[in-house]
């Protein structure tokens, strides 16, 4: 999407850290941008900060119907929506198998499940109004590898990279660009929004505290050394513009980026490729990274 001046976006979690820096990137490139969250106070403030090119809507990403509220919204205060930011999420940490079934059930019912509402949602609207578009949905580094600690939230953030993945190969004929954003640790208010909006039904957690007793979150070393919002927001709106598939953000991450692919392709059996199956499989495997027709990664 080259022109994003005149655009109009819909922000989930734009209340603060990655959300809102995006939101400020796409408001300086010249968008109006509807912010959308479920923490009424930081949401009032961050569309102050924002200014008049900014909206502000209460928003449950879990609740369904009120997506379609918000939607309609969106629309009546800015015109049709072209650029959809699914962000908004929640952090849990813990060994997995201490996990409780309320872990499960409000992560994966927040990140993943707030992801489908705002694709099901806004993917008709933006095919109707035949506009194209760019959808962002943001996962994780923790979407591509994981490691300790990280079961619950790694599941629902590999569940956000392969809907992203799906979706763009099944919108690239419709004009419709779609990214999935994997950031490495980022400033932001992760450590405390994910207890303050968890209900009180999904109460009972095996997941512990990222900082230790006594040590602030600012003397935490992964937030003391995280990238800041803004910048975030910065490579974001570059990605929007090149309409990459992943939006990488932290060049820290690369070396085991690479040993996962490797463990991969090295676990394959050594040999040789049944061309027929190749053949069958194509029409169904043509993905966002491989094109069918020519049977070559996609440029
Ligand atoms: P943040 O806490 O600053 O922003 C997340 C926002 O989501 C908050 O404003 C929160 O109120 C909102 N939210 C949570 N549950 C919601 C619900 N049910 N309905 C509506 N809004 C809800 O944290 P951050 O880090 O900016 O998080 C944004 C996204 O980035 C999340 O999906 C997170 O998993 C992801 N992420 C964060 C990283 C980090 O290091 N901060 C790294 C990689 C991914």
């Amino acid at each position: 999407m080259d022109v994003i001046a005149g655009k109009v976006a819909f922000i989930s979690g734009g209340a603060s850290g990655i959300g809102l820096g995006i939101a400020r990137a796409l408001v300086a490139a010249g968008a109006k941008v509807v912010i959308a969250d479920v923490r009424g106070d930081a949401l009032d403030a961050a569309r102050q900060s924002l200014g008049d090119e900014a909206h502000a809507i209460q928003l449950d990403v879990t609740d369904r119907d009120a997506w379609s509220r918000a939607a309609d919204e969106a629309e009546r205060t800015f015109g049709k929506v072209q650029i959809l930011c699914s962000n908004a999420g929640v952090n849990l940490v813990g060994p997995t198998q201490d996990a409780t079934f309320q872990d499960w059930e409000f992560c994966l019912g927040v990140n993943l499940g707030g992801a489908i509402n705002a694709v099901q949602t806004f993917v008709p609207r933006m095919l109707a109004h035949g506009g194209g578009g760019h959808i962002v949905i943001t996962s994780s580094v923790s979407g591509i590898f994981t490691g300790r600690g990280q079961g619950v939230y790694a599941t629902s953030k590999y569940a956000q990279v392969g809907l992203a993945e799906s979706l763009r190969a099944d919108l690239q004929d419709h004009g419709i660009g779609v990214s999935v954003l994997c950031p490495g640790p980022v400033k932001s208010d992760l450590f405390e929004s994910t207890p303050a909006v968890r209900p009180t039904r999904l109460a009972e957690t095996g997941s512990v505290s990222v900082t230790a007793p006594g040590v602030s979150r600012e003397a935490t070393p992964i937030f003391a050394t995280a990238m800041s919002g803004d910048e975030t927001g910065e490579r974001v709106l570059a990605g929007i513009r090149r309409n990459d598939l992943y939006i990488m953000t932290h060049v820290e991450t690369g070396p085991v980026i690479e040993a996962r692919s490797k463990a991969q392709l090295a676990a394959l059996p050594d040999e040789p490729i049944n061309q027929a199956r190749v053949q069958a499989s194509l029409g169904l495997l043509g993905t966002a990274l491989y094109d069918e027709q020519t049977a070559k990664p996609r440029p």
